[in-house]
């Protein structure tokens, strides 16, 4: 049909971004589509509050499940959060009503990105989420697409905005953490619950979907060493800036052959080394791709506009046919690598 209708569940920073982008580029998106993308359909659990985008001609449903069923749509998009709940029930009625599915939700891909995959793809839907790792980085795309000609044997990055933001933020004005964190929550980048980001929780719920990508081996979330940065004093930052180092939050993941690692921690990186000069909200991955060598990405990793435009950029794949394994190679094929113990590296 000339028109591809969308319907978005989550009218937070993200969903807000996202039909605002929707509408903003409404021309340029049909230029590129061949279509008009269209939101018909929306779903928050507070109807009267303002959400400062233009919602007329928009059916409202209080129930995200009950959209993903009924409303009058080619796309849902869910933009909730949580590995379970609401989130997980309307992209399982989603795929069921068939509808392709769109997600930031990193912990809902780690978690059930591999059952959900084998729903899509039984069913011949997409089921896309290149906003779940490294907002508008188009990370999950790179990885997927530019680099299937490769063997990845390993990758890293800074995989967490809020934790890049404090560490970054306390090192250059000596402010406190709780400070800080507040800040980067009045901004919009982190987690509904922030010891998601602290704790390093999410970096290793996005390290986890980059290493079955990368790998073409099923997730293993419950596999990676989590170490966050809660305990990194203003002291720490200043006897580290001393000695000519910073500290990051970096996911890693190595394919040795006999099974995979996966670890997110703290690590003290020199000045003057490519990865400290990432600061703030901004993420970068990484890669080791046996042809091409070494590959770098790096952008805005959360907030409202860059985290939209990763979403919309699925919406347009989909609304172009161009529909991909989730994991790139058909679910049903990806094989299990176990995760390596810590103290075997
Ligand atoms: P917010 O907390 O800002 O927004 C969540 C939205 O979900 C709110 O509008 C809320 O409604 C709505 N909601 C909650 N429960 C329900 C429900 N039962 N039915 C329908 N709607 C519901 O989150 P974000 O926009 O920050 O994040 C959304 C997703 O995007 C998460 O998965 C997050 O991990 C991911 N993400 C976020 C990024 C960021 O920078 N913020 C970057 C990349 C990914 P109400 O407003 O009425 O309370
Ligand atoms: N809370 C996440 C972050 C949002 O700070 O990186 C982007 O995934």
């Amino acid at each position: 049909s000339k028109i591809c209708k969308v319907a978005v569940a989550g009218l937070g920073t993200v969903g807000v971004g996202t039909v605002r982008l929707l509408q903003e580029q409404a021309d340029l998106l049909e230029a590129r589509c061949g279509r008009k993308l269209v939101v018909t359909a929306v779903s928050a659990r507070d109807r009267t509050r303002d959400r400062g985008c233009n919602l007329d001609g928009i059916t409202w449903f209080d129930d995200a499940v009950e959209m993903a069923r009924s409303a009058d749509a080619d796309i849902f998009v869910e933009l909730i959060g949580g590995s379970d709940g609401p989130a997980k029930a309307s992209c399982e009625a989603a795929l069921a009503s068939g509808k392709h599915v769109v997600t930031a939700n990193k912990a809902l891909v780690a978690h059930h990105g591999h059952e959900m995959a084998l729903v899509a793809e039984e069913a011949g839907l997409g089921l896309a989420y290149e906003a779940a790792v490294a907002g508008g980085i188009p990370v999950i795309k790179s990885i997927r697409e530019g680099l299937a000609g490769n063997k990845i044997r390993t990758l890293h990055g800074i995989l967490n905005g809020t934790c890049n933001y404090i560490l970054t933020t306390m090192r250059e004005t000596g402010r406190s953490f709780d400070d800080v964190l507040a800040e980067a929550q009045e901004l919009g980048y982190a987690e509904a619950d922030p010891t998601f980001d602290v704790d390093g929780i999410d970096a290793a719920h996005k390290l986890a979907i980059l290493a079955s990508l990368a790998f073409g081996a099923k997730l293993d979330f419950e596999g990676v060493y989590v170490e966050g940065i809660r305990h990194i004093t203003p002291l720490d930052i200043e006897y580290a800036n001393e000695l000519g180092y910073k500290f990051k939050l970096l996911g890693i993941a190595e394919d040795c052959g006999n099974g995979i690692f996966q670890r997110v921690h703290p690590v003290m990186v020199p000045t003057d080394a490519p990865i400290a000069s990432v600061e703030g909200v901004f993420n970068a991955v990484v890669t080791e791709g046996d042809f091409v060598g070494t590959t770098v990405m790096e952008g805005r990793g959360a907030g409202g506009g860059p985290t939209a435009s990763a979403v919309v950029s699925d919406i347009v794949d989909i609304a172009c046919g161009r529909i991909t394994p989730t994991f790139g190679m058909p679910a049903k094929k990806l094989v299990e690598k176990s995760t390596l113990p810590m103290d075997s590296h």
